[in-house]
């Protein structure tokens, strides 16, 4: 175990008192939305302890403090960071893909706008708009020059998880879960030891920081929007609020994509549910 600059804290997880954890649980769901459950003390000091041992601080309750007392520091972003769940794999599900392929993209090369944009907004360490840009190279190469320029905005809410995404090198489990071994080889190449995604993929996609409860129409509009396994670990109003922005962000009837577990109803009637690749889809009213 490694210990921080001023760290002295003993091997054992510090304790969390009830109050300390009601005042963290209160802090982490004003910053980013994740709303703890009642008992979820053990799971909040073991995945914050490494940042209490740097910091020198030997309870949560501190720790809270000093990062409401300094809210421009990185402490706030250094918190969320290490409480999300960063949990995805290619073509996760498969079924969005499948639409993407089978549905979104011919009905877009019929219309023919000027730009296809395509947002994907919790995307983690990349696997989710990788796998969107791999779908639009086969879709292009099965149908050349059907499909107008098209721009892919992957954002996240983690600074660390979007450089680890940005930088597109994956190994181990996580460059194998999902991928086939011919996409593999089509779109990665060996390089400095271990594989990376291929330049041609990268330059379509563009990797921001966004928190989804800070506003985002300066993004403009896409005529898809992936938003994934994010919003289920959210309240029903923050769900309520994303999803109408969501749909503003939308273009006419475009497509938005959750997570299997996850629907527009109860909180938003602003979307049609629509069968595509075998699984739902929502679609802007
Ligand atoms: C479980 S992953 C889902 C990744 C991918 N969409 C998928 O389905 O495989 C959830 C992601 O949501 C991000 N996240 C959590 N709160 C967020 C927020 N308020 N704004 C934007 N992203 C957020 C996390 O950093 C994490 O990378």
């Amino acid at each position: 175990m490694s210990r921080g600059p001023r760290g002295a804290l003993p091997r054992r997880l510090p304790e969390i008192r009830p109050e300390e954890y009601r005042a963290f649980r209160d802090y982490l769901e004003r910053s980013c939305g994740i709303l703890l459950g009642e008992h979820k003390g053990y799971l909040v000091v073991s995945r914050l302890r490494p940042l209490l041992e740097e910091e020198g601080l030997t309870s949560v309750g501190a720790l809270v403090e000093r990062a409401r007392r300094e809210p421009g520091s990185r402490l706030r972003q250094r918190i969320v960071d290490a409480m999300t769940t960063h949990e995805t794999q290619w073509f996760r599900d498969r079924y969005p893909y499948e639409a993407l392929r089978q549905t979104i993209l011919p009905e877009l090369a019929e219309r023919r706008p000027a730009r296809v944009r395509i947002w994907s907004a919790a995307c983690s360490s990349g696997q989710e708009p990788y796998s969107i840009a791999m779908v639009v190279e086969e879709f292009r190469q099965a149908r050349p020059g059907a499909l107008p320029p098209v721009e892919i905005l992957a954002t996240d809410v983690s600074p660390t998880i979007l450089a680890q995404a940005e930088a597109g090198f994956y190994d181990g489990p996580a460059l194998r879960r999902g991928l086939s071994p011919q996409r593999l080889q089509r779109f990665f190449r060996l390089e400095g030891g271990r594989m990376r995604v291929r330049e041609e993929l990268r330059r379509m996609v563009r990797f921001e920081q966004l928190n989804l409860l800070e506003p985002f129409a300066r993004l403009g509009t896409f005529q898809v929007i992936f938003c994934r396994n994010v919003l289920i670990y959210f309240s029903n109003a923050r769900k309520r609020h994303i999803l109408d922005r969501l749909a503003q962000a939308l273009e006419g009837d475009g497509y938005l994509i959750l997570g299997g577990t996850e629907s527009t109803t109860p909180h938003s009637d602003r979307f049609v549910a629509v069968r595509a690749g075998g699984g739902l889809l929502f679609r802007r009213r």
